[in-house]
């Protein structure tokens, strides 16, 4: 099963950002984490990362056109506003999972309170650091092999 791992914007600031919310591991370290686990559950993996909603859009078209099984998206404050990520998400056959590592219910800004894709996500996890990641790709397992 071929996965695929995007990351919106300043995740890759990850350990320096709000450390106290997402962590002191870097973004690298944290991906080839989420890497690893992915592989052991026998998945095909690409982690990527932009700060630019364009890009996370051609993507998702990508992976719908290249037939990736499933994509599991972190899109960062896009989450909140971007109505074009929403209808692209409706848009491709593929799956999407959202994931974030905080939960953006318990924090204290309102405007993360509403996630605008996650009604065209399948699933969502978040508020669990990477364990949102490794919640998503053995939900993902488990959904394959039943
Ligand atoms: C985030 C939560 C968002 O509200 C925030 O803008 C992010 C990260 C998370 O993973 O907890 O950039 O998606």
């Amino acid at each position: 099963m071929r996965i695929l791992i995007l990351n919106g914007p300043n995740l890759n600031l990850l350990g320096r950002r709000e450390p106290e919310i997402y962590g002191e591991r870097d973004y690298e370290e944290t991906m080839r984490d989420v890497a690893a686990f992915a592989s052991q559950l026998g998945f095909s993996v690409d982690i990527r990362q932009t700060n630019h909603e364009g890009r996370l859009i051609d993507w998702l078209h990508e992976a719908d056109a290249e037939g990736i099984d499933a994509v599991i998206l972190n899109p960062g404050a896009l989450t909140h506003y971007s109505y074009a990520l929403h209808d692209a998400i409706v848009g491709v056959d593929t799956i999407v999972y959202e994931v974030h590592l905080s939960d953006p219910k318990k924090r204290k800004e309102p405007f993360r309170h509403h996630s605008v894709i996650k009604d065209a996500c399948a699933y969502t996890f978040a508020g669990e650091g990477i364990g949102s990641y490794k919640k998503a790709l053995e939900h993902l397992r488990k959904e394959w092999s039943s």
